[in-house]
């Protein structure tokens, strides 16, 4: 209700009523990458989540080849999307490889995962543990190993056996995560190494987005899943702006997130927590007062023409009408408009009364 009030009364009532909005002036890309609010760089510019505050505000960095790129925290964000609620970052391949000298097995990478400050978790529903190599056992765990572990083991009967894409136990294998975490352990079985010398020197581990992870037989074979990765895969991340349930949410105006009319409240499905999302037929940001505006469908070169006979269709708020051109009658959604009845006919009918 408050958000309603706030949208008839733009200057005054919505400062005092709606949650604080970021200075207009706030740096909104960074290289290539877009930074709607609630993310923002610098102070003011994005959602403050309090003490120890990691989630929101972001670094617009230079990095060693010349170009800018957004981080929070150490890790690189690749995007942001509003719409899921989620934002893919970078994240570092582990390592688990047989070190001649030493005739060991050694760590070559970071074996830790922790954004347990913020108000982030790793989504189970766009993520997988990938594991690959020829004798291999990995896994991850909670920090404290008794909260879940989970794992897969990828082993390579036959190297010609092989295919890419095919990340089913030969040369790869992966696992589902759980839903609700935001810390993890790597870890790799010790009993499964890679010193028999077969295939490869190491073996790989990581969370990965599953949309943009395809197995290469030559990431066993010739071990350049680092080389042609860059050490760094995508890793997604959900978010949410607040700790609450949507009812609990709104019961507290000044803090309420979704501000802009026409946006909704979503629950998190992975954690604690709510979002807020522009209502069916509105896009934008839903975290800024009028953020969300009206999709045109009758002019959106994104959709089909939603009307099958041309030129009826009526814009509205939130949707459209398909309506029959003039002196036609029928449904212009199903494309049945016809002539209607004729026009001496009908003025026949009322004008006999008349004539008599
Ligand atoms: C980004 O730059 C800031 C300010 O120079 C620095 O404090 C921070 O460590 C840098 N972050 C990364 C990930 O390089
Ligand atoms: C937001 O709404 C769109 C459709 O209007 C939907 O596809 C999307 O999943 C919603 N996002 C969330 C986080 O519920
Ligand atoms: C093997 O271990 C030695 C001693 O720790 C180290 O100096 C060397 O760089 C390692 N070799 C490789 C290939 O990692
Ligand atoms: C490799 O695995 C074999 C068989 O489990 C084990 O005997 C050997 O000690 C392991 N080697 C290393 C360096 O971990
Ligand atoms: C493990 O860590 C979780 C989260 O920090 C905590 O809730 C749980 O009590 C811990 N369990 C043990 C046995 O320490
Ligand atoms: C898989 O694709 C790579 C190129 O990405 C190619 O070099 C390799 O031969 C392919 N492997 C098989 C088994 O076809
Ligand atoms: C409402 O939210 C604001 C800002 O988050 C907070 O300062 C205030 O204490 C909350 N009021 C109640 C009654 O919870």
């Amino acid at each position: 209700m408050a958000v309603l009030i706030a949208s008839a009364w733009p200057a005054a009532a919505s400062t005092t009523t709606a949650a604080a909005q970021p200075a207009a002036a706030c740096q909104r890309r960074c290289g290539d990458v877009d930074i709607p609010y609630p993310f923002g760089i610098g102070r003011g510019c994005y959602l403050y989540t309090g003490e120890g505050d990691v989630t929101f505000g972001l670094t617009c960095n230079r990095t060693a080849d010349g170009s800018y790129r957004p981080f929070c925290w150490e890790y690189e964000v690749l995007d942001v999307s509003l719409r899921r609620g989620q934002a893919r970052v970078r994240n570092d391949i582990n390592r688990w490889c047989y070190n001649a000298t030493t005739r060991s097995m050694d760590a070559e990478s970071t074996w830790w995962w922790d954004v347990s400050d913020s108000w982030f978790h790793v989504s189970d529903e766009g993520n997988r543990l990938v594991v690959v190599g020829c004798n291999s056992l990995a896994y991850v765990t909670s920090v404290n190993e008794t909260e879940y572990m989970t794992g897969c083991m990828a082993t390579c009967p036959s190297v010609g056996r092989l295919e890419n894409g095919s990340c089913s136990g030969m040369g790869c294998c992966e696992a589902a995560i759980p839903r609700g975490i935001n810390s993890y352990v790597v870890g790799f079985e010790e009993k499964f190494n890679t010193t028999s010398g077969a295939v490869g020197r190491c073996s790989y581990a990581v969370v990965v987005e599953a949309a943009s992870f395809e197995f290469r037989t030559t990431y066993v074979t010739t071990g350049d899943f680092v080389e042609s990765t860059g050490g760094k895969v995508p890793l997604v991340l959900d978010w949410v702006v607040g700790k609450k349930t949507c009812r609990e949410a709104r019961r507290n105006a000044t803090g309420y997130m979704c501000v802009s009319r026409d946006s909704e409240c979503v629950d998190s499905r992975n954690g604690p927590g709510y979002l807020c999302n522009c209502s069916a037929g509105f896009e934008g940001n839903p975290y800024l007062l009028d953020g969300c505006q009206d999709i045109n469908e009758c002019e959106d070169s994104r959709f089909k023409y939603p009307c099958s006979v041309p030129g009826t269709c009526i814009n509205t708020p939130g949707g459209f009408r398909c309506s029959c051109p003039d002196k036609t009658t029928g449904n212009a959604y199903f494309g049945t408009c016809e002539a209607k009845k004729s026009q001496l006919g009908v003025h026949i009918a009322i004008g006999t009364p008349y004539a008599l």
